[in-house]
């Protein structure tokens, strides 16, 4: 790899480390997250979110960047956390996160997923569909246990995001319709049972979402359910939980919002709700991913073959691409990226960053604005912490990248990188007949 050590000074450094150090140490492409970031981020939702509302419980969706490290963080900063496999059920367990802490989700658990789920006593199981709740039943009776059940409804709202991340439309493969003739009967049979406790909602509206009044429409409509329970059954709804989706800054520094933009109209409205239908104000919780992790992760590649197809474009091509952030093909993901050792130098030029999978849809980013690149550059691609590592994949048979943590002056290998053995280590070879 070329060195980059001459001109420290216009090296991009990212949560106080240059990051052309980070590159010649680790080795590109590397995700690289900040601790410090992602223990900020929290902070800044104790402050908003729990302090002021004690009842209240923020749990991190692991689906955005899952690893036991990571876990250990959430629980020292004591954030709940949602997941939605049993696989990331065992990151958790195996890095002996609390699992009363755990809100599991998903709307096809299967029966062993369950099973795992209820002996291992987690906090609570969202229930997504009439037959879920009666196999939890049964495994809880099973396992002689008590689960804690939310019922996830889908508020039938629309956020404006990408639609592969939209969950809060009618049409849509999680949850119960609200508008539901069965649901005071399907409520009915949580209550009942000597093995299940009823503790409230779930919605989730959708990811990457810059408004709040949607939010406000959401609880809106639930409410209605929660009052509609009230009458019935004489229970207050415990739990309210009003899902992730939180917006962050990907392209442009406009998008961002503070937290409290998003958690003082959820408190506002829930408030206003139950004062209007004279309720208990529940347990309110928060399920953000990408607003924790998303900005304390960036992405370093090394640039190879620079194109340029005169009157048309110029290329420059990273040494990763889909295989480790698939966002940009799947929801034409915007991102910003910088030449990390060319920092100081000025943006003169204009070129699309291809990554290297055999697809023309691998394209990172389209018309970056950068100095003039040569072989051996750095590219640095901001925010790729949520959804990047954890939707990664060999394609191409790709290694995928390892991840490093910094915390202060520190940086720590928290994953290996993958190499061409250990992606042949689920294969076998047999003898053709
Ligand atoms: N809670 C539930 C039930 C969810 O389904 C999700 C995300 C979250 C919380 C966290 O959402 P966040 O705060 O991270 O927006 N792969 C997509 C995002 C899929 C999100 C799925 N569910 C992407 O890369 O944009």
């Amino acid at each position: 790899m070329k060195d980059h050590r001459k001109n420290p000074n216009g090296h991009y450094h990212f949560s106080g480390h240059d990051t052309t150090v980070l590159a010649k140490k680790y080795g590109t492409p590397l995700y690289v997250m900040s601790e410090d970031l992602i223990r900020e981020r929290m902070d800044i939702i104790h402050e908003a979110f729990l302090k002021p509302y004690p009842k209240n419980k923020a749990a991190y969706a692991s689906k955005a960047y899952l690893s036991m490290h990571m876990c250990r963080i959430v629980e020292n900063k004591g954030f709940h956390l949602d997941v939605v496999s049993g696989g990331e059920l065992y990151t958790a367990m195996q890095a002996d996160f609390p699992v009363e802490k755990i809100i599991f989700h998903g709307n096809n658990k299967s029966i062993d997923e369950i099973v795992m789920a209820v002996s291992a006593g987690v906090g609570t199981i969202v229930a997504d569909y009439e037959e879920e709740i009666d196999i939890i039943e049964e495994k809880a009776k099973e396992l002689d246990k008590v689960v804690n059940v939310i019922l996830r409804v889908v508020p039938e709202v629309e956020g404006k995001t990408h639609k592969h991340i939209m969950t809060g439309q009618k049409d849509s493969k999680f949850g119960l319709p609200i508008e539901n003739k069965a649901m005071l009967r399907i409520i009915g049979k949580i209550h009942s049972s000597s093995a299940l406790a009823f503790k409230g909602f779930h919605f989730h509206i959708g990811s990457n979402l810059y408004e709040n009044e949607i939010y406000r429409r959401a609880i809106e409509r639930v409410m209605h359910l929660i009052k509609l329970i009230k009458e019935h059954f004489s229970i207050d709804t415990e739990e309210l939980n009003v899902g992730g989706g939180f917006g962050i800054v990907y392209d442009d520094e406009n998008q961002r919002k503070p937290i409290s933009f998003y958690v003082d109209a959820i408190m506002d409205e829930i408030q206003q709700q139950c004062r209007a239908h004279a309720l208990k104000i529940p347990s309110v919780i928060i399920e953000p991913g990408r607003w924790i992790v998303g900005e304390a992760g960036i992405t370093i590649y090394e640039i190879g073959a620079i194109k340029e197809i005169p009157g048309v474009r110029k290329y420059i091509s990273v040494n990763g691409g889909i295989a480790d952030n698939i966002r940009p093909a799947l929801y034409n993901a915007k991102y910003d990226a910088v030449i990390a050792n060319k920092n100081d130098q000025e943006k003169i030029a204009t070129f699309s960053v291809a990554g290297k999978c055999c697809e023309s849809g691998d394209i990172l980013i389209h018309d970056l604005k950068a100095p003039e690149v040569e072989r051996g550059d750095l590219l640095v691609v901001k925010s790729t912490g949520a959804y990047n590592e954890s939707m990664a994949s060999n394609y191409n048979r790709l290694p995928r990248p390892a991840v490093v943590f910094l915390k202060g002056n520190a940086s720590k290998l928290m994953a290996k990188r993958e190499t061409y053995e250990s992606i042949l280590q689920r294969e076998r070879l047999a003898e053709l007949s």
